[in-house]
């Protein structure tokens, strides 16, 4: 068995563990089952590529996927990107990669055209290892499942029942994206050499450090020079080696680091709008389930800042979370351009109330921030090393282990002693 995960691992970066040995014996089995061939017949034929890989990789592989599973991105892409390049006179050329039975790139194609986007002015590509996959996207044709996430709005708007609990998905939209059943690893170059923006989401989780890397230097190589691509959050930080990130609207998203670079220049100090993540939190958690502390302004500006950081860490102290949050936030909305502080204080609040993916995204924000500042503002070794403790936990707790031992190395060499190195020393000697 361990040749034959060796070669899936080759063959797309997939990293066999314990917790999915029993899936790839059953997609083996299956396999083997209707090729009317024995198991072991089967993984000798892989093995000697005498068999191709498709049908056994098919089941290998998850396909968990829905629709407008990414609708904020979406639409801030829509409306930060997309409009103003069409404006521009330009065709948008969008990939959707992995993109599953089409749900993502279709939902970019619906979002678009609900966004006033004439589909016209967009070429949208889908791209999935999975033959299957590619060709339920070419149909067009979904179950009640796939729409689970899915508003009734969308779904009338855009959906025909035809019977079988199946719906047909419109014309108009089907036609607009271009589907190709590729490896990442080497079939992209078949469909474009250059996207402007590349949704990549939920692919790395599965992959090992070395085919990460591979397949962030492949999409670098097909990302416009001012492209962006968006990654799901708890993969992001696998992405900062090979690509830089930046706040588009709400979001953190990825583009090349000279593009990144040469806007700190232009741009230096913190971005005045604040984060989605405070908005988001604000309105969802704190202002909604208790009144905003009252906060009495003093007279000259570096008083008010000093007071309500004051305040900030006083109510943290108390251990009252969500007034402490609450007057962080108002102080990174009123001092955008000092709020790196308040952004760690935020992040370590989040991972104490165990908003493991707030958290992670602070930390991840404060940490490009933190890149973009003269040392002389910038956060002290322990706390970067604390930031990137709340990005190792995080990822841990997702399974992603060699993701997270990363960030343990960076915290452990910004602080040797930072206590995570013990906690995970521990661990690993039960
Ligand atoms: C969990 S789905 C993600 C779909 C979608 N991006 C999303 O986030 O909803 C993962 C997809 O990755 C595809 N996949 C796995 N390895 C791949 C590879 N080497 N190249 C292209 N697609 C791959 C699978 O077929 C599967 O459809």
């Amino acid at each position: 068995m361990s040749a034959l995960y060796r070669w899936i691992n080759s063959e797309i970066g997939f990293v066999v563990t314990p917790e999915t040995q029993g899936n790839i014996q059953q997609a083996l089995v299956e396999t083997a089952y209707h090729m009317g061939v024995t198991t072991e017949e089967l993984t000798q034929g892989l093995l000697s590529n005498q068999i191709a890989p498709a049908p056994f990789i098919e089941r290998v592989v998850t396909n968990e996927s829905f629709f407008f599973r990414y609708q904020s991105q979406m639409t801030c892409v829509i409306n930060d990107v997309v409009q103003p390049m069409i404006k521009k006179g330009k065709t948008p050329r969008i990939l959707s990669l992995p993109c599953a039975a089409g749900e993502e790139a279709f939902s970019f194609a619906m979002l678009s055209q609900s966004n006033g986007v004439n589909l016209d002015n967009i070429r949208i590509f889908g791209v999935d290892i999975s033959t299957q996959c590619i060709q339920k996207a070419q149909s067009g044709i979904y179950t009640e499942y796939d729409f689970r996430r899915t508003s009734a709005e969308y779904q009338q708007r855009y959906f025909t029942a035809i019977g079988d609990k199946r719906y047909q998905l419109s014309d108009r939209i089907r036609r607009s994206v271009e589907f190709y059943a590729h490896n990442i690893f080497n079939g992209l170059d078949k469909v474009s050499a250059s996207f402007d923006v590349i949704f990549f989401n939920n692919l790395l989780i599965y992959l090992d450090e070395a085919h990460t890397r591979d397949a962030l230097n492949i999409l670098r190589k097909h990302l416009s020079p001012d492209g962006w691509m968006i990654v799901d959050s708890t993969e992001a930080p696998r992405c900062r080696e090979v690509f830089a990130s930046q706040v588009l609207g709400d979001f953190f998203v990825f583009r090349h680091k000279e593009i990144v670079t040469e806007s700190k220049k232009k741009n230096h100090g913190l971005k005045a709008k604040p984060s989605s993540i405070s908005r988001q939190s604000i309105s969802k958690q704190s202002i909604s389930k208790q009144p905003m502390p009252r906060w009495e302004p003093p007279q000259s500006t570096n008083d008010k800042k000093a007071e309500l950081l004051r305040q900030a860490k006083a109510a943290a102290d108390d251990k009252h979370y969500s007034k402490a949050i609450s007057l962080y936030q108002r102080f990174q909305t009123e001092f955008p351009s000092d709020a790196l502080k308040a952004l760690y204080a935020l992040g370590q609040l989040y991972a104490n109330q165990g908003q493991d993916l707030h958290a992670m995204e602070t930390a991840e924000q404060a940490l490009v921030e933190n890149d973009k500042k003269a040392a002389i503002n910038s956060l002290s070794k322990k706390e970067q090393a604390d930031l990137h403790a709340i990005l190792a936990l995080g990822l841990r707790s997702k399974g992603l282990r060699d993701a997270a031992q990363q960030e343990l190395s960076k915290v452990l060499s910004l602080y040797p002693q930072h206590p995570l190195g013990k906690i995970y020393h521990q661990e690993d000697e039960r």
